[in-house]
């Protein structure tokens, strides 16, 4: 489906609630760009720029980067190009100050967050999804060991990467993202629900089935 204007879609939801497999659903569907600010920061890790090598002690902690250091990694970002007919955030906003920064930095361009999508999945179910996910280094498609097997153990369907499990994705470091996620996040679901743009869906069954509803919601509220 075209979208006739710039839309710009912010996708809330705990660590392992599907927001990266959803948002590259939309943002195909919908021709936005993908901005993951987890993907983006791991990118710096691994070249080692002087924001990665800040940002990576947070991130093997389970903790979250300061809003400065994101803030200004997503302002070049949002200034490209590619980011003209909107995006799916994806990971970000994550706090309050976080969310007025993204605010502003739509303001000037005119624009502002339409829809907020909060993908949610109970604590319980989160654990068993970020210990059985596998990620491709190389074109960064996302599998499960029991939800979403690739075709190969440990190769990528996509490209025949060799696949690997996040450094964050252990048993501990999920614990403290989670309790991150309730303390610093979620108060964001009351942010955007007072500005009456905010959709809920259940993030449990199919992926393909919760993309129908993330897509009907999206419809529901884009103005
Ligand atoms: P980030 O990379 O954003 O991690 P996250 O929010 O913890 O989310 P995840 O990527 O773990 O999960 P997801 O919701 O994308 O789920 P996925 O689709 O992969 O952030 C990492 C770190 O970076 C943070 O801890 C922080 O340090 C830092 N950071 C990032 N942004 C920041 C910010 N704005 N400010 C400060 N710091 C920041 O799915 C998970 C698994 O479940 C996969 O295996 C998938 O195949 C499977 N799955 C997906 N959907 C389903 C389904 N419906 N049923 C069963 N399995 C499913």
């Amino acid at each position: 489906m075209m979208v006739a204007r710039s839309v710009d879609v912010v996708l809330l939801g705990p660590p392992g609630g599907g927001k990266g497999t959803q948002a590259k659903r939309l943002t195909a569907a919908f021709e936005l760009l993908h901005l993951s600010t987890g993907d983006l920061l791991r990118d710096e890790v691994k070249r080692a720029t002087p924001l990665g090598v800040e940002a990576q002690g947070y991130m093997q902690r389970g903790e979250l980067v300061p809003d400065e250091l994101v803030g200004k990694m997503l302002m070049g970002r949002l200034h490209s190009q590619q980011a003209g007919s909107g995006c799916v955030f994806d990971g970000y906003p994550r706090t309050l100050a976080q969310a007025t920064l993204l605010d502003g930095l739509l303001a000037e361009l005119g624009r502002r967050v339409d829809v907020a999508l909060y993908i949610n999945v109970p604590d319980e179910e989160l654990l068993a999804r970020l210990t059985g996910r596998r990620s491709c280094p190389v074109c960064g498609a996302v599998f499960h060991v029991v939800h979403n097997p690739p075709r190969q153990e440990g190769i990528c369907d996509a490209c025949g990467g060799t696949l690997v499990q996040r450094a964050d994705d252990r048993e501990d470091v999920i614990r403290e993202r989670l309790r991150v996620y309730h303390e610093s996040t979620a108060p964001l679901l009351g942010f955007y629900r007072s500005r009456g743009n905010l959709a809920e869906v259940q993030g449990v069954g199919s992926p393909d089935a919760i993309f129908e509803e993330l897509r009907a919601a999206m419809g529901r509220l884009k103005r």
